[in-house]
């Protein structure tokens, strides 16, 4: 079964870079998919070649891909639209233009994401998948509201249906609970093999939120390994100037507000590093002080 690691927390705190260093990592012992559905990724810019179209071997034993919303919603197209199409037809007097109205709708490109999380997970082509992901928590919220909308649309249109399949042959029951039964896969897929890292720095509000995000998870019954305290200064650098002694002491407070919240979940620290985020780069060292 493949495992899915997760990344995740505010933006700039440092997720694709674990992302990154830990793919590096899991691929010295089985075959490995990064994704990034981060908008803002980085992941074609760190390995130096287009990864937003197409899934892309990147390393000895790695794969890589972007998840664009572009590249989603193409995908959503060519999976659901004739399905969704045959549903709404079904019972309302609709045109193929709402196909182009439901892909605008908010959500519907995260949403997506994780079906297609789930098509690769079961794909048994990875012992593991390193998911480099934006906050997820809407998301989340996202797939029980859906799983809810389904389920009362399979009950309601049970009726409606009933009456209806006197004059129209299409059954999109069949399709309705195929989704119901997709977005349970996927919320099993999440609570069962997918278990998240939160990535902070160590700043008020990126701790803050870092804890929000890990009790949403722990809400969702989403496994949460610990988390990663990124860009911490190294204590000697800090002792010889009161600038810096000022920054090293903020930084530590914030670090004890980690720990008090964390509910001894582990915390790996990661010092503020030089160098760049290639993979000749810091990557290597946050691999080895990650592992
Ligand atoms: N430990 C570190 N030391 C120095 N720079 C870092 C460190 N971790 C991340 N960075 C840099 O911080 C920036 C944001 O990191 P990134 O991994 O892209 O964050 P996110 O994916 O959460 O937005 C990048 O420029 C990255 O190179
Ligand atoms: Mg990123």
């Amino acid at each position: 079964m493949t495992k899915i690691e997760m990344f995740t927390g505010k933006g700039g705190v440092g997720k694709t870079t674990m992302s990154v260093a830990t793919a590096l990592h899991y691929a010295e012992s089985g075959r490995t998919l990064l994704i990034s559905t981060d908008p803002s990724g980085s992941l074609s810019e760190i390995f130096a070649k287009p990864l937003d179209q197409k899934v892309v071997s990147v390393a000895k034993n790695l794969d890589a891909v972007e998840l664009t919303r572009k590249l989603v919603l193409d995908l959503w197209r060519e999976k659901f639209a004739d399905e969704i199409y045959t549903v709404l037809s079904s019972f309302l007097p609709v045109g193929r233009e709402i196909i182009d109205y439901i892909e605008g709708a908010p959500g519907i490109d995260e949403e997506f994401m994780l079906d297609y999380l789930l098509s690769m997970a079961q794909s048994g082509t990875y012992k593991t998948i390193v998911w480099d992901t934006a906050p997820t928590v809407t998301t989340l919220n996202l797939l029980f509201i859906q799983q809810l909308f389904y389920s009362h649309l399979t009950q309601a249109q049970k009726v409606y249906i009933k009456v209806k399949s006197v004059f129209n042959k299409v059954d999109p029951l069949a399709l309705i609970d195929k989704w119901l039964h997709l977005t349970a896969q996927i919320i099993e897929l999440l609570r069962t093999d997918t278990s998240a890292w939160v990535v902070a720095n160590p700043e008020h509000l990126p701790v803050e939120q870092a804890l929000d995000i890990a009790s949403s998870l722990t809400d969702f019954e989403i496994d949460v390994n610990g988390f990663i305290l990124n860009k911490i200064l190294p204590v000697e650098i800090c002792a010889h100037h009161p600038f810096w002694q000022q920054k090293y002491e903020a930084q530590q407070i914030c670090r004890k507000r980690l720990y008090m919240g964390s509910g001894n979940r582990p915390i790996k620290e990661i010092p503020e590093l030089a160098g760049k985020m290639k993979i000749d780069g810091f990557l290597g060292e946050v691999s080895r002080l990650l592992y």
